[in-house]
């Protein structure tokens, strides 16, 4: 006899529901995508060529068990999303997660002294319409495209990854470099807080465009992920957390998998701040 799951499992379990992350081969959209992989899903992971999505979805069909897929894809371009929705309803048959994880997510550390590109003096046009293609256009067409089959099933669940920079501005005291003046100061860019902030505006604008459907929207917003910063930038950032540390790269996955299942199932619209207590102070 097969003992029905109890209750704290079923409203996490997500056996045989296909759930797309884009951005899903890069830093933190493959551990989403694991971890809603542990809970039975089918994952598809949506990435630029050049980040070998394919590889990724493999790597996570061996660890977690269910059959999982890499789909190069620019989020940016419509023709491009329609062939990945093609191809992914003919293999699974059905869309019931989305998660518009992608975004550019320029270095601000990386930048050379003298080229301060990322001062909004100097902010070049093609780099906001970039980054807005596809932290803003991208999930806006994601949900479009996607979403929309999930409209015609009836049920769905949209996640958008913001951040705190949705909620609070950066500090740009973060960025400082001893010795530069303050005009070649590097800084987090613009284009940050507006597509993060944007999401909230496309989530709560979704939420309740789709109610009726069955679709529910939400948005995460998490603190800064520890991915060998230097010891510098570290100080000055735990210093403005209570918890007095960043985040460790899998430790979105327990409020992700919230957000996409059953557990979360008369919460939409809402943004999930999940961020050290950063944004209390
Ligand atoms: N890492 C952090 O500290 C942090 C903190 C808060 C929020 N976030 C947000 O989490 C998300 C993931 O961040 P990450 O650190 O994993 O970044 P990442 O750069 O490792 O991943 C982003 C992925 O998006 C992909 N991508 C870029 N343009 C694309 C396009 N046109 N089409 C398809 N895919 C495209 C990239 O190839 C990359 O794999 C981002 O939205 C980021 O803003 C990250």
């Amino acid at each position: 006899m097969v003992t029905p799951p109890n209750r704290a499992q079923s409203l996490f379990d997500l056996t045989g529901r296909v759930a797309l992350v884009t951005g899903g081969a890069g830093l933190l959209g493959y551990h989403h995508g694991a971890i809603l992989a542990a809970a039975g899903a089918h994952v598809v992971l949506l990435d630029l060529a050049v980040a070998n999505p394919q590889m990724r979805a493999e790597q996570l069909t061996k660890e977690h068990g269910p059959e999982c897929l890499g789909l190069a894809v620019d989020i940016t371009d419509e023709a491009s999303l329609e062939s990945a929705r093609d191809a992914l309803l003919e293999k699974f048959g059905r869309i019931d997660i989305l998660i518009n994880n992608a975004a550019n997510n320029p270095k601000v550390e990386d930048q050379k002294p003298g080229q301060p590109w990322s001062r909004l003096e100097n902010f070049p046009l093609a780099t906001w319409n970039a980054d807005i293609a596809v932290g803003l256009t991208g999930a806006f067409l994601c949900s479009r495209i996607f979403g929309h089959e999930m409209v015609k099933r009836g049920s769905g669940v949209i996640l958008n990854v913001a951040s705190d920079l949705a909620v609070i501005a950066p500090d740009q005291r973060l960025y400082r470099q001893e010795g530069l003046p303050d005009d070649q100061q590097p800084v987090k860019p613009v284009t940050y807080s507006v597509v993060k902030t944007a999401l909230l505006g496309l989530t709560r604008y979704l939420s309740t465009y789709w109610v009726a459907q069955g679709v529910r929207v939400n948005a995460i917003s998490p603190g800064g992920v520890f991915n060998g910063q230097p010891d510098e930038f570290t100080a000055k950032l735990h210093a403005l957390i209570p918890m007095a540390r960043m985040a460790h790269k899998d430790e979105y996955q327990g409020a992700v998998l919230f957000l996409c299942s059953d557990a979360s199932s008369y919460m939409t619209g809402q943004n999930l701040i999940v961020d050290g207590g950063r944004s209390v102070l």
